[in-house]
């Protein structure tokens, strides 16, 4: 059996871990030849691969980024893209399958895909951590890792001058990475794209915390939309999906802020810091397993599947049962933060 491994979309801690798992288990167990693919669907659709053997993958697990490369390509876009085309290059390089890494746009390419007949396996992974089949995405422990820390560091130069400490983390369409680690930092407020809130509502904690002498630090998701807006902050344009570049409603808020509670405001935007550098332990092990667990799910043929956490086992869920709906910060979750705030 021959195999392509592709990593798309935005990359994520631990992405290298799960290469490295799928390629250990797949060469070790059945004998399994894989080769990598650069760059996303873009390696795909150009046929650029690699061959990748253990000794490429070894030491792996504790690498930031991705050794494949990653990008945001639609496999159905160009000349040489579509089913047609995949099918006759996967043919041509005997390429019985491919293991797709990456989040909601990735995996519905590859849901796409598979119904129009490729061999397509899924692997989620986003910082986001917003994709319902699965409990936790890898990434997204590294993300709440670097963003508490940033924001321990905020809290003690904001309480050296009295300041206001705005951090601004990802989260595009959901508030998980702010949830949890503006608990973890003990933020007064966490402003998530979940719970809209008002100038008035935020800046009522801020002053709470500042009148019992702490310095007010405010967590705020790129996605948060404010009460009165209609959608998410973006001054960026868009992306290669059409989708508007977040980030930025940090910078937007302080001074706002600033104004409404005569509290000198600053703010750090996170920004893909977030996305770099090692995985956590948490993120290497769940990648690893993950990969591990797709070589298994492919050996049996397990084909329009992808490979999730629930609990703390290893399932396969059908891309169809997997997409569509998104893991949101449901309001329980927030309310139960929320006794923290001011
Ligand atoms: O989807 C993960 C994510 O990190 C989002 O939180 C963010 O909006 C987006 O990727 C940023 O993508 P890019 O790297 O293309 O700027």
């Amino acid at each position: 059996m021959k195999i392509g491994i592709l990593t798309s979309g935005g990359d994520c801690p631990g992405l290298n871990a799960v290469i490295r798992g799928a390629v250990l288990k797949g060469t070790e167990t059945y004998d399994i030849e894989f080769v990598g693919i650069r760059d996303g669907w873009r390696g795909l659709v150009d046929a650029d691969f690699f061959p990748l053997t253990r000794h490429e993958v070894k030491g792996l697990s504790k690498v930031g980024g991705t050794i494949l490369g990653t990008s945001r390509t639609n496999p159905y876009e160009g000349e040489r893209g579509g089913p047609e085309n995949i099918a006759k290059t996967m043919y041509g390089h005997r390429l019985d399958g491919i293991i797709a890494i990456g989040g909601e746009g990735t995996l519905a390419a590859a849901q796409r895909l598979y119904n129009d007949g490729i061999n397509v396996l899924g692997v989620p992974k986003t910082i986001d951590n917003d994709l319902r089949a699965t409990d936790y995405s890898f990434g997204f422990d590294t993300a709440v890792n670097i963003a508490t820390e940033a924001m321990d560091r905020l809290r003690t130069t904001g309480d050296s001058h009295q300041r206001c400490m705005v951090a601004e983390v990802m989260g595009r369409h959901v508030g998980w990475i702010a949830l949890h680690s503006g608990m973890a930092a003990g933020a007064h407020i966490i402003c998530i794209p979940e719970v809209p809130l008002s100038l008035d509502e935020i800046c009522e904690q801020v002053i709470s915390a500042h009148d019992r002498g702490r310095a007010p630090l405010v967590v705020v998701a790129e996605g948060f939309i404010m009460k009165g807006q209609e959608e998410a902050y973006s001054d960026k344009g868009l992306d290669a999906f059409n989708r508007p570049r977040l980030g930025g409603i940090g910078e937007l808020l302080a001074p706002l802020i600033e104004q409404k509670t005569g509290i000198e405001t600053r703010a750090t935007v996170l920004g893909h810091i977030q996305r770099g550098g090692a995985p956590s332990g948490f993120d290497r092990v769940l990648a690893t397993r993950l990969g591990l667990h797709a070589i298994d799910a492919l050996v049996d043929g397990a084909w329009g599947q992808m490979v999730a956490m629930q609990g703390t086992e290893i399932v396969r869920v059908p891309f169809q049962d997997a997409l569509g709906e998104l893991n949101t910060v449901p309001l329980s979750r927030y309310q139960e933060a929320a006794a923290l705030f001011g």
